[in-house]
């Protein structure tokens, strides 16, 4: 019999042919600023754990209890399982903490993504989508079969345009990344929601990279350009600086009672277990009580983009903790990342599909975790990679 699969080599050659092949590396650790690989140390500039909260002992010790207590899985979906008391909780501190009506939960960010996308608008309607918005929010746009019109990243004169030419729809959805997650820049969501009040289009943002790094209590975009209660959709993940597991949805009660009802990616899942639920309702009171965590990041970014300014690479704008440097092609930014980690620094290459052609890059991420040491180090890194590369 011939092997059906046997067109899978061919991929597989073409992707290795345009040097996009992934591997995986394996870490001998949790997201410390510095773990193990191959028991050598490295600095960690991987991780999106922006406030050390995944390894933090308080979001262990908390984890582990609910652990003891409710065992490891949740048993099911929650409408037909039956739904825990700490599922509630977390959705209620969500809510209170993004100053919104109500939360949902999702067991990630990307279903939650796909799957209230595909739900709120259908074939008859229209999304505006940001030419770099997450994979997540292109395939929610994809399954939803609404036509979707992609704007120039950031160009909200572009978007504009688009709306104006559009403005037929009865249902007109506008969908962005708040901070960018492989460019780390900032939309001005300000100007954002004034534009789609203009034009009555519905707005849903995603939260995933601003939460726990802007605004003062460190809920996100929506609280740092003051803006809260303008957002109607509300998406953001318990991933990254959170340090758990799990999306959520905010929003008013009736879009909450609409996604429970409606929403594929909800009804059909297993839901989130108490451990990472546990895990969440306590890294979120750190994000809010623990101001100077923010602080100390921010100075650390800072710190990590004034040395590699002065190195000479290129950083791209960005307002975040995710510092990419550009380097082009796919080749020479493996070959960077691979000549980093042989002096201790693990940050990866991003390559195509993840980030356009020829803009592949070093993504470094900070956390408030990392010290002037370590940010120092793996400047150093950059610093002797970069004279041997350029020279
Ligand atoms: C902007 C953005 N949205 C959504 C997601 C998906 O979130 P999760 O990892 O919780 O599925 C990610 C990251 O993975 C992201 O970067």
């Amino acid at each position: 019999m011939n092997d059906p699969l046997i067109w899978i080599n061919d991929e597989i050659q073409s992707i290795h042919d345009n040097n996009l092949f992934r591997n995986l590396t394996e870490l001998q650790t949790g997201q410390f600023p510095q773990i193990k690989i191959d028991n050598k140390s490295h600095v960690l500039l991987a991780s999106n754990s922006y406030l050390g909260l995944s390894v933090d002992p308080r979001v262990i010790n908390s984890s582990k209890s609910a652990l003891e207590k409710y065992g490891t899985g949740s048993g099911g979906s929650r409408l037909v399982s039956g739904s825990s008391d700490l599922h509630r909780q977390l959705e209620e501190r969500i809510a209170e903490f993004k100053n919104t009506e109500a939360a949902i939960l999702f067991s990630s960010g990307y279903l939650a993504n796909v799957g209230t996308i595909s739900s709120i608008v259908g074939p008859d309607d229209i999304i505006f989508s940001d030419e770099l918005n997450h994979a997540s929010i292109i395939d929610g746009c994809k399954l939803s079969k609404a036509k979707t019109e992609i704007y120039k990243h950031l160009d909200l004169k572009h978007l504009e345009e688009l709306i104006s030419n559009n403005q037929s729809y009865k249902k007109k959805l506008v969908v962005t990344d708040t901070i960018f997650s492989m460019d780390g820049d900032l939309v001005n969501l300000r100007k954002l929601v004034e534009i789609c009040e203009k034009f009555s289009c519905m707005l849903m943002i995603d939260e995933a990279h601003a939460m726990g790094v802007l605004g003062e209590r460190g809920s996100g975009a929506t609280e740092y350009f003051d803006v809260e209660k303008r957002v109607p959709i509300v998406m953001g993940t318990l991933s990254k600086a959170v340090g758990s597991l799990g999306g959520y949805v905010c929003g008013s009660q009736k879009l909450i009672d609409f996604i429970r009802n409606r929403v594929r990616t909800y009804i059909f899942d297993t839901s989130l277990p108490a451990s990472s639920l546990a895990a969440s309702i306590e890294a979120i009171n750190i994000i809010e009580n623990e101001k100077e965590r923010r602080d100390n990041l921010w100075r650390l970014i800072k710190r990590f983009k004034a040395g590699i300014k002065n190195i000479g690479l290129e950083i791209l704008p960005t307002h975040s903790a995710i510092i990419p440097v550009l380097i082009g092609e796919p080749e020479p930014a493996l070959e960077f990342s691979r000549m980093l980690r042989e002096k201790g620094v693990y940050s990866p290459a991003v390559r195509p599909p993840s980030v356009p052609t020829g803009k592949c890059r070093i993504r470094s991420s900070i956390m408030a975790t990392h010290t002037e040491e370590k940010i120092d180090f793996a400047l150093n890194a950059f610093k002797e990679v970069y004279e041997i590369v350029y020279s």
